[in-house]
């Protein structure tokens, strides 16, 4: 009887699996990066057959070409910098009386919060999108600024609604390991992330940092990802397992890239860069809070076009944050598991950590 129970449960094990393989594919044809949740991309077979190299490298032909579209969206020094470093350095982004209103406009107010932990650090973010952006003109001019959006749009190698957010990070240099610390890239494809920074962020207070030109696929980085993507599916750290692979610094020169630069700036500037560039947070050595006006823009990286964005659609334009999180919840609610941003109410954006 028992034997009889478990090849039951195998076989509807196998019928639930063979369901979801359209779903895996699909997630092929698109974004998916995760070795360990899409067995087809995990597999090691597959992938000493090339199939993630096969990914990486068209990808990169498509961003390319899209890229070489949208380069009148970007000033040319600008473009020649992030062609170049994979990210670009903007100080004193707005006039200094725009700034001040901004800083006037986010501070001492207070705004629905959510907060997750990680390691030593407390990452804030208060969504800024349909919902709350009314009422707020500074935040809402600064997130449609026309350098800021085609920077935006040049880095990911794709136009479309970001989103944005203010995040902050509240780093407790006491605690354990902030796993955002290791170097990584967040993906096998071109995308962006960008911070506005409202604060001066110093070298020991946990600045962002980047391995300059490490947006680039040299040759090496493709054998690189290769070899990593054998293994991917079982590797001990989480991340990796994710998509999100991990480098030692001392691996960085062996794929012809030089050494990470620590992005220690002045508050008004604006950060842009490609991070499937490798780069991390440094530990931060003192207690520190520090606040941004966060933006990032995640497509699928083999469609030919730059525009023709869902997301901007009416109904959905400026929600995909808080459509995302009210999916998590309820995915906590029904099943226990789902991202653990934990709502904290309305707080000041520079107030202690909740969590
Ligand atoms: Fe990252």
């Amino acid at each position: 009887m028992a034997a009889l129970t478990r090849t039951a449960a195998r076989a509807a094990g196998t019928l639930a699996s063979a369901a979801r393989v359209p779903v895996w594919l699909a997630g092929i044809a698109g974004a998916d990066k995760s070795f360990a949740k899409n067995p087809i991309l995990g597999s090691p077979t597959l992938n000493r057959l090339g199939l993630h190299a096969a990914r990486v490298q068209l990808a990169a032909r498509m961003a390319e070409q899209r890229r070489a579209r949208m380069a009148p969206l970007v000033d040319p020094a600008d473009r020649a910098a992030f062609d170049r470093d994979g990210i670009v350095i903007k100080r004193d982004f707005l006039d200094p009386e725009t700034f001040r209103a901004l800083k006037d406009e986010i501070f001492g107010r207070r705004f629905a919060a959510r907060e997750l932990r990680q390691g030593q650090a407390v990452q804030r973010m208060v969504p800024l999108g349909r919902d709350t952006l009314p009422g707020l003109p500074q935040l809402s001019a600064l997130v449609s600024h026309p350098a800021l959006r085609g920077l935006t749009y040049y880095a990911a190698s794709r136009a479309g609604e970001p989103v944005y957010y203010l995040q902050t990070v509240v780093a407790e240099p006491d605690g354990p390991n902030d796993p955002q610390t290791a170097l990584h890239a967040d993906t096998f494809h071109a995308t962006t992330k960008g911070w506005f920074f409202l604060h001066d962020v110093a070298e020991e207070e946990g600045p962002f940092v980047y391995v300059p030109g490490s947006h680039r696929l040299t040759p090496e980085r493709l054998a690189w990802e290769r070899a990593q993507s054998v293994a991917a599916r079982g590797h001990a750290n989480s991340h990796h397992a994710a998509g999100s692979f991990r480098i030692r610094e001392e691996d960085l020169p062996g794929l012809g890239y030089g050494a990470p630069v620590r992005v220690a700036v002045p508050a008004n500037t604006l950060v842009i860069a490609d991070t499937f560039g490798f780069h991390a947070r440094a530990p931060s050595l003192r207690a520190s809070t520090r606040v941004t006006v966060h933006t990032y823009i995640r497509r699928n990286p083999f469609l030919p076009w730059t525009g023709l964005d869902p997301k901007a659609l009416p109904g959905l334009r400026g929600r995909e944050l808080a459509l995302y999180l009210g999916f998590q919840d309820l995915k906590r609610r029904l099943t226990g598991r789902g991202a653990p941003w934990r709502p904290v109410g309305p707080v000041t954006v520079d107030a202690p950590a909740q969590v």
